[in-house]
């Protein structure tokens, strides 16, 4: 029995036809006389009738079928009667009257029930992930992830790129995640890291006069793990010479309109254009959701004269005083806003002040500390109507402002203010080129050590580093960091200067990537690019919260695969091989297999 047909493709065109289906069983009902078996392809699922009048051997047959067994069905298509007409159903006109029912493979009972997936535990239906696979679910975000790659390619192509692959055993690469190593056996003691991204190698292509290239790039991070962070992603890699910052970016926001529009998404564009530093003192963060504008105010000038030691303190350091409006934020109770404080304070705040404004004064525990002028500044430039909750926070710059940030998104979804049929693309420039880590006590790169300063902040780099801005880019769609870039340092001197500005010695420089350094002696052009998190587009586009549902086989986040049960243990024979000797912390002992 060949199949003729797909289910999901019956239709009323097609009635009087006899054809044959293949696919699985999705459901079965006996009826005592008729047994209806819904039969599911990639395509769809079809109604088919075992009529024991009929086909009698075929009925018999059918009374033995159980979910998810694999059959092909011989019948001829025919319309249902009007009553069992399934307007939901693309095929719900039409129906299979079997005359010929072939069992081409039975099935164990699943699990967990295909069609009803979505409710079981992801552990459970990544161990199973073939049988979620079956779902219309998965099978459509495949789809779409298919249809945005071709999208890619097909733009790229058009605008002159090269796609060239570049190797996963290769150097560490500096992109800050921690690297997954591979070891080598020709070498005993020398490993190989899999590529955080293919950064080096795209400026060496620059090098290499390829001028134009791109990659749907495998990137490889021993990370946290988070729903949007896999330990292995894919990025639309690009790279582009003799260019500048807006080149990149008019060519990353007509890409991803491009990408989004070949799936039905029409992302408006030009890009709302935001500096880091405007982002985040308007709404706290470098990737804001801009669907909703309740946005922090700047409160240093009501706060300037101000007898709260607190605030005081800040202000007299260099720091920032940042409000945020909640509206009709009176409903909170004092556990609610205790929790507000808490968490502010988990993220490394001082602490969070609180103001219930009232119609004629503000309640707070701090009020007695304010002037009743400062209140009134404090009112004004909240612009806060009775019923509001003022909270504000007074730290760092970006301390200060990321806090109000996180419950500026916070509130604007449980204030339901965020509109979801909007999408809203930015373009967030200026990103400072340094950063402080406060753990290890000293400066490094925001984005990479490659990435090229402003000309015009040049100066600053000796004296105030922490000030100097990199010419570097991210778009951000929805509150998600899409895709993050930069203009590359390509000359030696200047990236000398940068190594010197983060401490990093020359033999480090020159151990870690000294071939890259030793390529930019030998005719390095000007050269920038761009990596897209593809894995998060097309979770946006699915309308899915995790990229898990966009991979076929993704990790868990203990970067398991309960599936194969990757990563496992391997044979002595092949430690020995490798010259590998295991030494494990004192608490576990081989055998232990780590949890999911
Ligand atoms: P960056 O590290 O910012 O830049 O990565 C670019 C984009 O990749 C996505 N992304 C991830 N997606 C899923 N899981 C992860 N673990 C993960 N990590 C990052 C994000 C991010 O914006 N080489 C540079 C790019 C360049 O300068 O050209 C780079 O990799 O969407
Ligand atoms: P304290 O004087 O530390 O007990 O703080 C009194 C109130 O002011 C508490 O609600 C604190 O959370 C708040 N507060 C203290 N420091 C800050 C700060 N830097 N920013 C915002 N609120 C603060």
């Amino acid at each position: 029995m060949k199949r003729t047909h797909s289910c999901g493709d019956l239709r009323s065109e097609h009635l009087g036809e006899t054809i044959t289906l293949a696919g699985w069983v999705a459901s079965t009902r006996d009826h005592g006389g008729l047994i209806f078996v819904d039969v599911r392809d990639r395509a769809g699922v079809v109604q088919v009738v075992f009529d024991p009048a009929a086909a009698p051997e075929a009925h018999t047959a059918a009374k033995r079928l159980r979910a998810e067994f694999v059959v092909a069905v011989t019948g001829q298509v025919t319309p249902r009667p009007p009553a069992s007409i399934n307007p939901n159903l693309p095929t719900g006109e039409v129906e299979v009257r079997a005359a010929e029912l072939e069992v081409l493979n039975p099935a164990e009972t699943p699990p967990f029930e295909v069609e009803d997936s979505v409710r079981a535990d992801e552990n459970l239906r990544l161990r199973y992930r073939y049988l979620d696979l079956r779902t219309p679910r998965m099978l459509r975000n495949l789809q779409v992830r298919h249809r945005m790659a071709q999208a890619t390619r097909e733009f790229l192509d058009r605008e002159g790129f090269i796609e060239i692959e570049t190797p996963l055993l290769m150097r560490s690469t500096p992109e800050g995640a921690r690297d997954y190593l591979v070891p080598a056996r020709t070498r005993p003691g020398s490993f190989y890291a899999l590529p955080q991204s293919p950064q080096l190698l795209k400026q060496l292509l620059m090098v290499g006069g390829i001028e134009r290239y791109y990659q749907l790039a495998r990137c490889l991070r021993d990370e946290d793990l988070r729903a949007d962070r896999q330990p292995e992603f894919t990025q639309i890699d690009i790279e582009m010479s003799f260019v500048e910052e807006d080149d990149v970016l008019d060519l990353s926001e007509q890409l991803t309109q491009h990408i989004y529009r070949s799936v039905g998404v029409e992302v408006p564009a030009p890009f709302t254009r935001l500096t880091y530093r405007e982002a985040m003192d308007r709404y706290g963060s470098d990737k804001p959701d801009a669907r909703f504008e309740l946005c922090l105010v700047d409160l240093n000038s009501v706060f300037d004269k101000t007898e709260f030691r607190a605030f005081r303190q800040v202000l007299a350091g260099g720091g920032v005083v940042r409000g945020l409006r909640v509206p009709e934020g009176h409903s909170l109770s004092r556990r609610e806003i205790d929790g507000l404080e808490a968490s502010a304070k988990q993220a490394g705040a001082k602490g969070l002040a609180w103001f219930q404004v009232l119609p004629d004064e503000l309640k707070s525990p701090i009020a007695k500390f304010l002037s009743q002028e400062e209140q009134t500044a404090l009112r004004e430039a909240t612009r806060a109507q009775p019923g509001d909750l003022l909270l504000v926070a007074a730290d760092k710059f970006p301390l200060a402002c990321e806090v109000l940030g996180r419950l500026r998104l916070d509130f604007g979804r449980r204030l339901g203010l965020i509109d979801r049929s909007k999408w809203c693309g930015l373009r967030i420039t200026e990103f400072p080129l340094l950063t402080y880590n406060e753990e290890e006590k000293r400066v490094e790169p925001m984005h990479h050590p490659f990435t090229s300063p402003r000309i015009e902040d040049l100066q600053l780099l000796g004296a105030e580093p922490l000030r100097v801005r990199a010419q570097a880019y991210d778009l951000v769609l929805n509150g998600a960091e899409i895709a993050s870039g930069s203009i590359r340092i390509h000359r030696r001197d200047l990236q000398e200067k940068v190594l010197a500005a983060i401490e990093m010695p020359r033999e480090e420089a020159d151990r870690r990537f000294g071939f890259l350094l030793e390529a930019f002696q030998y005719g390095a052009p000007p050269h920038g690019g761009i990596a897209f998190g593809f894995d998060r587009m097309v979770a946006m586009a699915c309308g899915e919260e995790s990229i898990r549902d966009v991979i076929a086989f993704p990790k868990t986040a203990a970067a398991v695969d309960p599936l194969t049960g990757a990563p496992a243990e391997v044979t002595q024979d092949l430690l020995d091989e490798l010259h590998i000797a295991i030494k494990l912390p004192p608490k576990r002992q081989r055998g232990d297999e780590p949890s999911a």
